[in-house]
């Protein structure tokens, strides 16, 4: 059985780098500043924020998550300015299969830097250890390998490609699966 509760509560989680912790409406500009980038938003299914009230929509609909105790998303905090540069969390989880989906996103001035692993690698410890999960998902658009790296050095394995399995941003897209099993966490060498 996999405790929602330790998600309901959705803990702060902390890394070296990051803090991960529940949003604000304080963070709207923080939020805004990166996702107005078009190429942050490119493989993911939000469109890019065309002001700074799309920033504030986005976080009055993860607050309501938050209080309905719905699947949600940290803000992903760089720990020396206390700016959010990102967003990690679950798209869904199911108690019967004691599975997840997780996914993220993250401001470009901060790519290639480890960030995201470091992030992922945080939310699937506490996917096992505080919920108990027993396979946490993720997937990529084909088109972003980058995404592909980071649940690899996750210890993430490709499992498929699931062919235009979306319909993103005016077309349909081939999207990468992976996941990662309780098992091989357990053995993990990383
Ligand atoms: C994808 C994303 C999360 C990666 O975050 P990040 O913090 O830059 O990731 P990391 O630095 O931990 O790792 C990135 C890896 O991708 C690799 N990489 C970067 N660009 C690449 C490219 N074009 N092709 C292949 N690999 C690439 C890097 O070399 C690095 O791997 P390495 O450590 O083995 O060298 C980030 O770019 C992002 O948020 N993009 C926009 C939103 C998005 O795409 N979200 C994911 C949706 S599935």
């Amino acid at each position: 059985m996999i405790f929602t509760d330790s998600f309901v509560y959705m803990p702060e989680l902390n890394t070296p780098r990051l803090r991960l912790r529940r949003l604000t409406m304080r963070d709207a500009a923080d939020i805004y500043h990166y996702s107005r980038d078009a190429e942050v938003a490119r493989h993911v299914l939000w469109d890019a924020h065309r002001s700074i009230s799309d920033s504030r929509d986005y976080l009055r609909y993860m607050l309501r998550r938050y209080r309905s105790h719905e699947p949600a998303s940290w803000g992903i905090e760089w720990r020396q300015t206390g700016e959010i540069i990102g967003t990690i969390g679950f798209m869904w989880i199911q108690s019967d299969n004691s599975a997840a989906e997780v996914g993220y996103s993250l401001s470009r001035d901060f790519w290639n830097r480890g960030i995201m692993t470091e992030a992922l690698k945080a939310v699937i410890d506490h996917g096992f250890m505080g919920m108990n999960l027993n396979r946490i998902e993720a997937q990529h658009e084909t088109t972003n390998p980058a995404s592909g790296a980071v649940m690899r050095k996750c210890g993430m394995r490709h499992e498929g490609t699931l062919r235009q399995r979306l319909y993103n941003k005016g077309r349909y897209v081939d999207v990468e699966l992976y996941a990662i099993l309780r098992s091989e966490y357990s053995s993990r060498t990383y």
